[in-house]
């Protein structure tokens, strides 16, 4: 597929829909995550947005992107000088966005053959990709050694499958381990990957991970570069990352005492939370890197020398960028409560039904008669419920909602459930918007059937 012509549809909206005082794009969203959605002007820009795409429609605000990517840097770069930041694409796979992390400096961070052709179609080489999954298949291993990517290695059994590619490819396989601390960070259960009983990682436990590295050491088609972990998503407190950094940095000491190992990089994964909740305190790149510093020069003295740091975040650098707009198709008042029936589900955005999250609703251009209601998907399903519970002015047929923070892990996790097809996204620069993926057609719902 080539992007060239979605890449050209630069689309400056209809003037005649505009008036000489209303918000420009990214004013308009900015406002719709204040809270001004009720704000006619507001509305008359995004209702412009709507009327020209279609609805679901899927919108992000680049600039919101770019002002995560500074705020990251800007906390970590001054106190760890040696540091590289990777985008973790599983979050947003747009291609449009890949490449606008790409041009912010990140590396990629890859989990399927798919992501790993995403990041080399946006004009990333072999060598900067960090290809992370618990269950690699043999295209995907071999695809990531010829390319030269860092492979994450997940257990001893990949290890040993690895080396007998690189030794067919007569090539070294560059290689970090995933190590799994034994670290809680009290997230959302599902997305928890750094506690004992996950499937994630070799333990830092019982020598496991150490024998790994042992066995690695000794085997002259490996190349062993880093040390890798990832202990879960949304995480809003500090604390889990600082007890794994403890960790990490006290494993790093013990490679080099004990095998005589130098690590080029550590990894201390993604992760970072975003508020999903109007005045939602969570932990900023500043308190991070603020609880972070002492440990790292503490473990890096210990150890004698110092690893890159790495980090990989997703959902800090586009969740909060990205807004879903919907349409009321009905709204419905039942003896128990009133629904706002929309035209998105869980096919839509399906972090609501998958893990309870919780997403901002906004009604456009209303602000009065609050009213509690479901904000009810259009799936055949009971649990497809977008939002419960919400107070919102009274919505009717034909208005428009926007779904908050909806970049991260909403259109990646999208799907035709239900045959309908996947939504189209834009991206919006100031007051200019680009289409980055057209609305799906019934083409693209009957493809590959032979119908
Ligand atoms: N690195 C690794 C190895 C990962 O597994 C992940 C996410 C990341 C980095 C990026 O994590 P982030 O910074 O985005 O939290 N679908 C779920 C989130 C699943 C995260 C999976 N791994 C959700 O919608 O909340």
């Amino acid at each position: 597929m080539s992007l060239r012509p979605l890449s050209l549809a630069l689309l400056l909206l209809a003037p005649a829909l505009l008036r000489a005082a209303d918000p420009t794009l990214h004013e308009a969203l900015v406002a719709v995550r204040a809270d001004k959605a009720g704000d006619p002007a507001v509305a008359r820009v995004l209702q412009g947005l709507a009327s020209a795409h279609g609805t679901p429609l899927y919108v992000y605000d680049q600039a919101h992107i770019r002002g995560q990517v500074a705020s990251l840097k800007a906390a970590f770069a001054p106190r760890f000088p040696k540091l590289r930041v990777l985008y973790a694409l599983k979050a947003n796979t747009n291609p449009s966005i890949i490449g606008l992390l790409k041009g912010e400096g990140l590396g990629a961070e890859v989990v399927s053959l798919g992501e790993i052709e995403w990041a080399l179609r946006t004009g990333y080489k072999g060598s900067e990709i960090m290809f992370t999954s618990s269950s690699k298949n043999p295209a995907e291993l071999r695809r990531a050694i010829a390319l030269g990517a860092v492979l994450n290695v997940d257990s001893l059994d990949e290890l040993g499958q690895v080396r007998d590619e690189a030794r067919r490819q007569k090539k070294q396989a560059r290689i970090s381990f995933r190590v799994n601390p034994g670290v809680d960070p009290h997230t959302i259960h599902q997305i928890n990957t750094g506690i004992t009983e996950s499937k994630f990682g070799l333990h830092l436990q019982d020598g496991i991970a150490l024998r790994a590295y042992e066995q690695a050491k000794a085997m002259p088609e490996i190349r062993i570069e880093g040390l890798h972990c990832h202990i879960g998503s949304q995480i809003t407190e500090t604390e889990g990352y600082t007890l794994t950094a403890k960790k990490m940095l006290a494993f790093v000491k013990e490679l080099k005492d004990k095998l005589g190992l130098r690590l080029a990089f550590v990894d201390l994964g993604g992760g970072l939370g975003i508020p999903y909740k109007d005045g939602q305190a969570v932990m900023s790149p500043e308190d991070l890197a603020r609880a972070l510093e002492p440990i790292w020069k503490e473990g890096v003295a210990a150890a004698g020398y110092e690893p890159t740091l790495w980090l990989e975040p997703g959902r800090f650098f586009v969740g909060g960028s990205g807004f879903v707009l919907v349409r009321v198709n009905t709204v419905k008042q039942t003896p128990v409560k009133t629904f706002v029936n929309v035209d998105a589900g869980f096919n839509t955005l399906m972090r609501p039904i998958l893990y309870q999250a919780y997403h901002r609703v906004r009604v456009l251009g209303k602000s009065a008669d609050p009213v509690t209601v479901d904000i009810a998907g259009d799936v055949c399903e009971t649990g497809d419920i977008l939002a419960e519970a919400r107070t919102l002015p009274r919505a009717a047929a034909g208005d428009l909602l926007a779904i908050l923070d909806a970049g991260a892990y909403g259109f990646s996790m999208a799907s035709e459930y239900n045959s309908r097809p996947m939504p189209a996204e834009l991206l919006v620069d100031g007051n200019r918007v680009r289409v980055i993926r057209r609305r799906g057609g019934f083409g693209d719902i009957f493809r590959n059937t032979g119908k």
